[in-house]
């Protein structure tokens, strides 16, 4: 988690870093800062709170200088504090370092240098690299050697940037956290994520583990720790700056809740052939013909996503599970060539996810990202990738992503489904011709979508479920996660016939149930619906316009457009985004940057 942003110029780049910090603030969000570097000394300014404290200091003390450093932080060594903020930097002022990930050697660094006479004045583990480094420099190393030095000796995962007195440069690394550089004309840039320079250019360069990157006003040029020389390729985002802003919408997430007609054109486009077929342009037919198992790996409304996908692998004939990657990297499953381990997340940066892939890939599995960040680590590590396409996200409560990550893998699974039997599935054409649908039927919802004023019935309650079986499952958990992220209300998710084996106790008159109908099993998830009407409690059904026994039943009832029912839960999610955005908005909540959440989360 956290923002490194970070630009070297010509003139004064102190709005820069600030721009380029309020662009990554949904990677963290919970103190910031930004240093900036003279002949003599480096000058840090940072603050506890969110970046508009920042700026309020930066106008009061006003700062300058060419080169410079800044960082979000998502803390996870000390308290949110001025103090604990980064940048960090030497007892001397000489050197101010800013951080992502965590030093998991910390502690035996500080002792050691604290025995040299080192003074510390935070409690974070990233405070250890500008002591090393000017510990380094007073051993008469170079600051470019110095640094190297320095992170030689670290343990855990980073991304470092660091600015360092008389030294017109940026040195930069990483090790299991993102960082990029973005080439500008007579400015260049480095961020953690390319958002964050996005309105000054789309041409960037995306590092790899153990390169260390030294950047200047006039270029850069990147080496790994031993010095060789490394060439990567400069490569054009075709993200616009736009893409990145929130357009008049009142949120990022209501924004990205709006864009996701655009999204899944882009994520189905080309896709999908004119007589019904798949055409995914990396994955010809027979690409899976070896596969005998898949295995996704994901977290949060990605591993949502999964589920639903491992259901419409399962139901076909292809044998699939869904492990939380977190779970997964703990205990992996046995895997060999002929598994198909599947990383579905959205970042591409998840420390779980990548480290189940590293695991997966350590015993012989073979690898594939599904993201939406071209650059990003899965993309680059797993063996394949396959773009979701749907453009930045920005909001922290994941939403076009979901929409866009299902689509994708629906079009994955019937690759799969033919590859591993043998023959397409028996409703592969219906599938299809939903999946086109798809783009102009979530647009009737949120044209129709009346959930607003059932949002201010169902603010103030005493818990919220949410029940779905089949594709609805993970529907009704991808519901409840999003409630919960955002409102700060309790909310549950259950398989729908899970709720009588223990649940139910919970279910009271002051216990709204939200559940999700796919049009398949719904006279079963009709059942469950009955048994918490007897126990009082109102039940909100989503299901499609034409189920006249749902509409019937339920004590109120949110339309969907009738598709099939494998894509029917894409669009009984988006009324649940609705639903979710609605009422933390009445709750007057931080929308898109909820308390104690980070967009992209870096570390295990
Ligand atoms: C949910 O809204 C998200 N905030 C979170 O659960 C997210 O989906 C999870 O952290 C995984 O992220 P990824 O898709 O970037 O790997
Ligand atoms: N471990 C560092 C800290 O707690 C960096 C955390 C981050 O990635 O924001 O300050």
């Amino acid at each position: 988690m956290c923002g490194i942003t970070a630009c070297v110029g010509r003139d004064d780049v102190v709005d820069v870093l600030l721009g380029g910090l309020e662009n990554l603030e949904y990677r963290g969000y919970d103190s910031s800062g930004i240093a900036t570097q003279s002949a003599e000394s480096v000058a840090v300014v940072k603050r506890e709170g969110g970046i508009e404290e920042l700026a309020t200091s930066l106008d009061a003390i006003e700062p300058t200088g060419h080169v410079g450093i800044g960082h979000t932080r998502w803390s996870t060594h000390g308290a949110p504090t001025d103090a604990n903020a980064h940048p960090h930097t030497d007892c001397e002022d000489r050197v101010a370092v800013v951080h992502n990930g965590i030093i998991e050697n910390y502690a035996d660094l500080r002792e050691e240098l604290a025995a040299a006479g080192h003074e510390f004045t935070s409690e974070t583990d990233t405070e250890v690299v500008p002591h090393l480094v000017a510990d380094a420099l007073d051993s008469g190393l170079s600051p470019d050697a110095a640094f190297r030095a320095a992170i030689d000796r670290l343990e855990g995962s980073y991304a470092l940037a660091m600015v360092v007195a008389g030294e017109d440069a940026i040195y930069a690394s990483r090790d299991g956290s993102p960082l990029v550089v973005g080439v500008g004309d007579d400015r260049q840039y480095l961020a953690s994520d390319v958002p964050s320079f996005l309105e000054h250019t789309s041409e960037v360069v995306y590092l790899e583990d153990d390169d260390v990157v030294r950047v200047t006003a006039d270029g850069h040029d990147v080496t790994k720790i031993d010095g060789t020389p490394v060439d990567r390729p400069v490569e054009s985002v075709d993200w616009q700056p736009e893409d990145a802003e929130r357009n008049g919408f009142d949120h990022y997430m209501l924004k990205e809740i709006h864009e996701q007609p655009a999204a899944l054109e882009r994520a189905i486009n080309g896709r999908v052939t004119a007589d019904g077929n798949v055409k995914l342009e990396e994955f010809p037919r027979g690409s899976f013909e070896d596969v005998e198992d898949v295995m996704f790996v994901a977290c949060g409304t990605s591993y949502h996503a999964s589920m639903y996908a491992r259901q419409m692998l399962a139901a076909r004939g292809v044998s699939a599970q869904v492990y939380s990657a977190g779970e997964f990297a703990t205990t992996p499953s046995p895997v060999d060539e002929n598994t198909l381990v599947v990383a579905v997340t959205q970042s591409g940066e998840t420390a779980d996810t990548l480290a189940s892939v590293r695991l997966a890939q350590e015993r012989g599995a073979r690898t594939l990202a599904v993201t939406n960040v071209v650059g990003s680590t899965a993309a680059r590590k797993c063996d394949d990738a396959l773009f979701i396409r749907a453009g930045p996200e920005i909001g922290v409560a994941a939403t076009k992503t979901f929409s866009s990550q299902v689509a994708v893998l629906t079009l994955l699974a019937e690759r799969l489904v033919e590859d591993v039997t043998g023959s397409p599935s028996e409703e592969r054409a219906d599938v299809l011709r939903a999946l086109e649908r798809l783009p102009s039927d979530v647009q009737q919802i949120l044209d129709q979508s009346s959930v607003e004023s059932l949002a201010a019935r169902n603010r103030d309650r005493d818990g919220h479920f949410f029940i779905g079986r089949g594709v609805a499952y993970p529907v009704a958990l991808e519901g409840a996660l999003k409630f919960k992220e955002i409102t700060y209300e309790h909310a549950e998710g259950f398989a729908a016939g899970e709720l009588k084996h223990g649940p139910l106790a919970l279910v009271t008159p002051d216990t709204p149930v939200f559940a999700v109908f796919s049009g398949d099993h719904d006279e079963k998830t009709l059942n469950n619906v009955e048994e918490v009407q007897t126990r009082g409690a109102p039940v909100v059904g989503i299901g499609s316009e034409e189920s006249t026994a749902v509409a019937e039943t339920v004590d109120e009832f949110i339309p969907i457009p009738d598709t099939h029912p494998l894509v029917s839960g894409v669009l009984a999610n988006v009324q649940l985004q609705l639903v979710a955005y609605h009422v933390a908005d009445l709750l007057g909540r931080s929308i898109d940057k909820p308390r104690n959440l980070a967009k992209s989360v870096t570390v295990e």
